[in-house]
This record gives structure tokens, sequence and C-alpha cells, in this order.
């Protein structure tokens, strides 16, 4: 960025948002800095339409991360307080450390976190700790060889991912969470495995319900198995305590294993939707600016950026479109699912 277009926050002074149409303060935002990925999982990337000639984003496209930073610290003047770098798979971006000593380096920001399928974590996870990443989460849906080949899109790489995991825990990434989406008929019999074999590791699992995002993975309200069936099953072998939120919107519902062995999570967007206290902003590699996971149209700041906006005018559009954010997708999915919807934004485009 020319220098000149940046003005020093003190000058503007910080002005959270008070703010959406709903009450909802700004204060998470999900970077995605890579829109490819290398599963191809068919709840996200079916093969059948990201082939080898899907034609994803040229490397122009993505913002740099001059830009990625220039944002953040933006964001961060408008009341985030929690940064968390997706893909498609972040750790495809070149430098990807580079921009985490970057972000870390931002005052006002909290809690930097880093969403992964876990498959280069182990070659990774010492420099971005080092460089300032607070935690680690690694999406893992089965420890079952088949069951993970089945659900990565046929991608042999389980051994990878734990060692991923192994080395994010030596290198101190804590706490970190695996998140694994469950799918009727699918892995659902991969649950019990997941819980015991992270239980008492201080690694925290969470299910997912499946969700409806994007258009492209088929979705059914008859894959989805509801988390109150998945904690039922859990706590006949293993009684569960429920825990307190850590934070107000908490995307999980914890509990923790009566017998101290620690915590798992679900998250229920399709049973229990969270819209009411949902404070997530979510930034597509290519620097377009997205109020929800099922958004159907976004704000497209770089095309600020790189006309030469200074910060003021960046910040008065991030918080105009904040300010008229009247999302509340998950609780109206039945409503809006019946009408004649608009494509969503795909997942791997906008990191979950
Ligand atoms: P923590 O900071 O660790 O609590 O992270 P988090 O709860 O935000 O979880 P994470 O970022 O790992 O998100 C887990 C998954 O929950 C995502 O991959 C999505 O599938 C789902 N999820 C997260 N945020 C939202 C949201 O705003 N709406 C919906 N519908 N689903 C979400
Ligand atoms: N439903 C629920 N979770 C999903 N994810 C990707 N697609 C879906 C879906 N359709 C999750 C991944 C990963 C995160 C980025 O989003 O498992 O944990
Ligand atoms: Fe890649 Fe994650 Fe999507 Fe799977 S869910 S294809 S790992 S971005
Ligand atoms: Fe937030 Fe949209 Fe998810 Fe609701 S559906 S919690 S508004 S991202």
């Amino acid at each position: 960025m020319s220098s000149e277009h940046r003005v020093s926050l003190e000058k503007l002074g910080r002005r959270p948002e008070a703010g959406d149409t709903l009450g909802r303060p700004l204060r998470d935002l999900r970077i995605s800095v890579m829109d490819r990925c290398n599963f191809r999982c068919p709840y996200c990337m079916p093969r059948e339409t990201f082939h080898e000639g899907y034609r994803f984003l040229p490397a122009a496209s993505r913002l740099s991360f001059e830009e990625i930073t220039r944002l953040a610290r933006l964001f961060v003047a408008l009341g985030v307080r929690k940064l968390r770098l997706t893909g498609g798979e972040p750790l495809l971006r070149q430098g990807i450390a580079d921009l985490v000593g970057e972000l870390s380096a931002l005052p006002g920001v909290e809690d930097l976190a880093l969403t992964t399928n876990g498959v280069l974590l182990a070659q990774h996870a010492a420099e971005l700790k080092a460089n300032g990443l607070t935690r680690v989460t690694v999406s893992l849906d089965s420890l079952d060889p088949a069951t993970f080949r089945r659900m990565s899109g046929g991608f042999d790489g389980l051994e990878r991912v734990l060692d991923g995991i192994t080395a994010a825990r030596e290198a101190g990434l804590a706490p970190i969470k695996i998140n694994a989406v469950v799918q009727r008929g699918v892995n659902e019999d991969s649950v019990l495995g997941l819980v015991e074999h992270f239980r008492g590791s201080g690694v925290i699992v969470r299910f997912i319900e499946y969700m409806d995002v994007g258009n492209r993975n088929h979705w059914e309200p008859a894959r989805v198995v509801p988390s109150r069936e998945l904690k039922e099953r859990i706590e006949t072998r293993w009684p569960l305590v429920p825990a307190a939120t850590n934070y107000r919107g908490e995307v999980a519902e914890r509990y923790l294993f009566a017998d101290g062995a620690g915590e798992v999570g679900f998250i229920s967007s399709v049973s229990q939707p969270f819209c009411g206290d949902c404070t997530r902003a979510r930034l597509s590699s290519e620097g377009v600016l997205y109020t929800c996971l099922f958004a159907t149209q976004g704000t497209d700041l770089r095309a600020l950026l790189r006309g030469g906006a200074d910060d003021a005018a960046v910040l008065e559009r991030i918080g105009a479109t904040w300010r008229g954010r009247v999302d509340r997708y998950s609780e109206l999915r039945q409503a809006l699912r019946e009408q004649q919807p608009a494509a969503k934004i795909e997942m791997f485009y906008i990191g979950g």
C-alpha cells in the first residue's frame, strides 16, 4: 500500500461498531488466505466439480500479505479481537508464517488461530508458533483409514495429520481443537473412536452438524446427525457434564467428561442455530467481505484497496456493511431453502 493512504488509527480514533441491525457487535474476522486445498472432501470440494480443470483464483487476485494486514488492522479498529486464518487450506499459501508474524504484531489482537486439514502442519507448527500463532484447529473426520480416505476425497494422509497434531502439541499451539463433520451413514461410526483417541490428551474434539454450505455438496436434512443424538451416544460410555461457555457467542456447546479427562464440543448450526450471537465476519482470499457463511453476496474491499482508498474510506465501507447486516441464515434455513435461492458462496472460498 502506498503509505500516504495510511492514517494512524490514533488519529482516526478507535470506534468499535455499535452492532448490526440485530445489535450484534463485530468481534471475529475469519480470513481465507487460499482458495485451493489439497483435499477434496465431498461435503466441501466434491471432486466432480473441483477436478483438474477447475480454475482457482490466479495468485494476483489474492490479497497480498500487506493488504490482509492492513485490513486486519482496520477490522481491529472496529472491534475485532479474534482472527482466524482459513482456506481452502491456509498452509498451502506460500510464506504463511510471515503473515502470522505480521498479524500477531497488531495491537488489539487477542487471539490468532488457524484452521487446517493438518497434512502440512508438522512442517509448519514450530515456525507458526514462533511467529505468534496462538492455536490451531485441525479438521479430522475419522481415525479409520478407509473412512478418512472417503471423507477427504481419496487422500491417504491420516498418519500425516496425526503427526501434524503431535507437532502442534509439541510446539505449544494450545488448545488444539479437532473439528469433525458428521454425516449420517458416512462417518457417524467414527465418533466414539475420535472421542476415545483424544480424551485425556488435552486435544478438544468438536462434532459439527453437516451443513448446507455452498451449492455443490448435495446436502439433505437426512444426512445430518443431530448433536443431541451424538451426545447421547457418547454419554452412554463417558458421562458428560455441561460446561459454561468460554465467551459470548461461542459456536460450540461444551461438555466436560465427568471423569476429568477433558472436554468435547458440539457445533449444531442445523438443530440449534446460533445466529443471535454471531459476531463473525469473513474475508475471502480475493478480498470480498461476507457477513454470513451462507451469504450470496459480499462487499469488495480489494477494489477499494487497489483503487487507492484511504483508511477512513475503507473503515467506513466495512462499518456500513456491518451496520446493515441482517443475516441469520441458520435460523431461517427452511424458509430460505424453499424460496428461489440465489447461489451461496462456497465453503472452500470462505473457509468455514
Ligand atoms: P473457537 O474460537 O475455537 O471457539 O472457534 P470456533 O468455535 O469459531 O470454531 P471454528 O472456527 O473451528 O469453527 C468450527 C466450525 O463451525 C466451522 O468450520 C463451521 O463449520 C462452523 N461455524 C463456525 N462459525 C460459524 C457460523 O458463524 N455459522 C455457522 N453456521 N457455522 C459456523
Ligand atoms: N458442513 C459442516 N462443516 C463443514 N466444513 C466444511 N464443509 C462443511 C459442511 N458442509 C468444515 C470442515 C472444517 C471447516 C473449515 O469447515 O470440516 O473443519
Ligand atoms: Fe479442504 Fe477443509 Fe474443504 Fe476439506 S473441508 S476440502 S480440507 S477446505
Ligand atoms: Fe452467523 Fe450466518 Fe452462521 Fe447465522 S448462519 S451463525 S448469521 S454465519
